[in-house]
């Protein structure tokens, strides 16, 4: 039954990150670079590091790491997104990235290969994040590091409130974390939390939509903003949303990130 479930939302995945690949990765590639900065500086690579970007997406991690480490891989379940992922490494020159499709939850790698696992705003897709850690504990070699960045509740926000808006927007949408038990997740998979640090981005809920691939109009983008006017009030969803000052209809609103870096002991 679990396995069942963890196909159906391997499925969800794909089919998401195929139907916006282009614009989600045009997305990332643009404004993600300074989250993609903070996570490599916190985990500190020296130069000679092997390092794997699980759930790569179109690389956004793995690009900033590519020219501070000696091999960089990136693993994603989406092949459209992995397309994607090898052309913005050819425009980059990267020439020590590489790229391979599969499942975080059977990572296809030996225990201890990596000296550097990391992982950016994905946890929340997999059906299992725990699971997801434990896997990621065990292909990282010991003393090595595992970087994690995610997005999470932030206060006052309703767990329950948050995530069904996500789950309104995007069906592949599993959970947000509480800023609490994300680090407790990482410890509970047998690592050593050493940083944490939590960064808000400003978002506009229309290019939120777009990258989610719905246009003003459709029922997935008219059920979801009504989900976050109503979370205005109260701030609700802890996503401090407020209505744009202007007639444009949006909604200005902020996504809080939390970046831990562990070591494997
Ligand atoms: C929100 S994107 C993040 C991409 C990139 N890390 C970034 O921060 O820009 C989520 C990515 O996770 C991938 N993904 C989701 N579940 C996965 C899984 N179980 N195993 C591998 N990749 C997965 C999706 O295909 C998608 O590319």
């Amino acid at each position: 039954m679990a396995q069942e479930n963890s196909h159906q939302q391997r499925d969800r995945v794909r089919e998401r990150f195929t139907r916006t690949a282009e614009v989600f990765s045009s997305f990332v590639l643009t404004t993600r670079t300074a989250d993609a900065e903070l996570l490599v500086e916190m985990a500190a690579p020296r130069g000679g590091e092997c390092v794997l970007d699980v759930a790569c997406g179109p690389g956004t991690f793995a690009l900033q790491f590519a020219p501070r480490v000696q091999t960089a891989v990136g693993l994603d379940v989406t092949p459209a997104i992995l397309a994607q992922a090898r052309a913005a490494a050819v425009a980059a020159g990267a020439s020590n990235l590489f790229f391979v499709n599969g499942d975080s939850a059977a990572l296809p790698f030996a225990a201890g290969t990596f000296d550097i696992v990391c992982c950016g705003y994905s946890l929340h897709h997999m059906s299992d994040a725990a699971a997801a850690l434990r896997e990621f504990a065990r292909v990282v070699r010991r003393g090595g590091r595992v970087a994690v960045a995610d997005m999470v509740v932030a206060p006052p926000g309703s767990f329950a409130v948050n995530n069904a808006i996500e789950q309104a927007r995007d069906s592949s949408h599993v959970r947000t974390l509480l800023p609490d038990e994300f680090p407790s997740m990482v410890e509970a998979a047998g690592l050593r939390v050493s940083e944490c640090r939590t960064t808000v981005s400003p978002r506009s809920f229309k290019s939120w939509m777009s990258v989610g691939g719905w246009k003003l109009g459709e029922e997935t983008y008219e059920a979801t903003r009504r989900l976050m006017a109503q979370s205005i009030e109260g701030d609700t969803s802890g996503f401090h949303p407020l209505l744009a000052e202007d007639d444009s209809g949006d909604i200005h609103f902020q996504q809080t990130t939390l970046f831990i870096v562990a070591e494997k002991p």
